[in-house]
């Protein structure tokens, strides 16, 4: 069964995040870096505008789940006294991007804001043409997907669970749960039967049943019609023997992983798990049709693209206008996973001209001995062994700082 992915068009049209770190707080960090305006005493003069940057993973590369990973936090504190930008580029989520940040800051104890973040689900709030219609956002801790999805400007959000407490009988086998679920529910749009337009997986889905019955049920309705069959499922004298020809919603997932690495000494089975799940669940249902889908994140083009742009604007805050006089040319990519990280990196074609470098550590999901274990795909340009090692060898890459300049 072939799954046809299909780039995010929506993400390529709109040219900045709404919604997604309104109300920023950009602190100090953010004009240590601007050459002094007439008046503006405060700020030093930047001697040089790097013309190189970084894009960091979380998990694996920053954190194991909640604990720093040695040299993350004094790698990421001397690139800000060097005023070299960086952003956080992760298949993570599952909250708003202020809560998240306000977390890493904690964690790291290190000053970050939101515009510096880039999650699996962020890019979703260029979808501006779904924000008016119905959607279901499935994953994640309670409501919390539901509440990020509202924060990007989706004004109809439901949730499995709302349908759950709505329609127990839709998922038997959650009746030891309804307390959980009706903690947090919300009752369904006023319209009966309930019409979806648009599904989302933001984050990992906690109750693989329950999600993969409803996204079975909607994909398999007619229009988006909750409790309808579409009669054109079936027929082979329709394309995709009549799967998906009745105006069905179109599934978005935000992160391929199958892997990831958390607070066990073993990778964990990442939202990549739950679509080759859903899969075979498709594929045994519809006899083998083709489930359209669109998947974004890490290695996807669409996220590295608004990647580059969220960093470019970055940039652009740090350093103004001299910044703009020295284009970005390069951006060195850290990270623990070879199928997300540096896939990604290395395949990544900058519609701007800049050029990634691909760095792997360690720390995380890889847990090989050479670099080359990887498929030729997602071979780094370097292994080193934490993020540390991955700074120096960007700065001496990058002829920023010499080889003798503080190992
Ligand atoms: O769910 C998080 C996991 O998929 C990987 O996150 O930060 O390593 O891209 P990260
Ligand atoms: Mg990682």
């Amino acid at each position: 069964m072939a799954a046809v992915l299909r780039p995010l068009g929506g993400l390529r049209r709109a040219n900045g995040v709404r919604g997604a770190h309104r109300g920023a707080t950009l602190g100090p960090s953010s004009w240590r870096c601007i050459e002094p305006r007439r008046g503006f005493q405060s700020a030093p003069p930047q001697t040089k505008v790097p013309d190189f940057a970084f894009a960091f993973d979380i998990d694996g590369v920053l954190l194991r789940s909640s604990t720093p990973i040695p040299s993350a936090r004094s790698a990421l504190l001397h690139l800000q006294s060097q005023c070299i930008p960086f952003i956080l580029l992760t298949n993570g989520g599952g909250k708003t991007e202020a809560e998240r940040i306000e977390d890493l800051s904690n964690k790291l104890d290190i000053e970050l804001d939101t515009s510096l973040l880039v999650q699996s689900h962020t890019p979703f709030a260029e979808l501006t043409h779904l924000h008016s219609k119905t959607v279901l956002v499935a994953g994640g801790d309670g409501s919390k997907c539901a509440e990020v999805a509202r924060s990007y400007g989706f004004e109809n959000v439901v949730t499995p669970a709302d349908i759950l407490i709505a329609h127990p009988e839709v998922w038997p086998f959650a009746r030891n749960f309804l307390d959980y679920y009706s903690s947090f529910a919300r009752p369904l749009p006023p319209a009966e039967p309930l019409k979806v337009d648009a599904i989302f997986v933001y984050n990992d889905p906690r109750d693989w049943g329950l999600d993969s019955t409803i996204l079975l049920d909607l994909l398999l309705s007619s229009k988006g019609v909750l409790g309808t069959l579409s009669p054109k499922n079936g027929n082979a004298t329709l394309p995709n023997n009549g799967y998906l020809q009745d105006s069905q919603p179109h599934l978005y997932y935000s992160n391929p992983d199958l892997w990831w690495a958390s607070a066990h000494p073993l990778p964990r089975l990442g939202q990549g798990g739950f679509q080759h799940s859903f899969a075979g669940l498709w594929d045994k249902v519809t006899n083998g049709a083709e489930l359209k889908h669109t998947v974004i994140g890490k290695p996807s083009q669409a996220t590295y693209e608004f990647a580059e742009r969220r960093l470019r604007a970055r940039r652009k805050t740090l350093f103004g206008a001299p910044g703009l006089n020295n284009p970005l040319r390069k951006v060195y990519m850290v990270g623990d996973n070879p199928e997300s990280d540096i896939r990604g990196s290395n395949a990544y074609d900058s519609p701007y001209g800049s050029q990634w470098r691909s760095l792997l550590v360690k720390t995380g999901v890889f847990s090989g001995i050479r670099g080359d274990e990887a498929p030729e795909y997602a071979r780094p340009d370097a292994l080193v062994q934490n993020v540390g090692e991955a700074v120096k060898w960007a700065l001496r890459d990058s002829g920023w700082e010499s080889k003798t300049e503080k190992e």
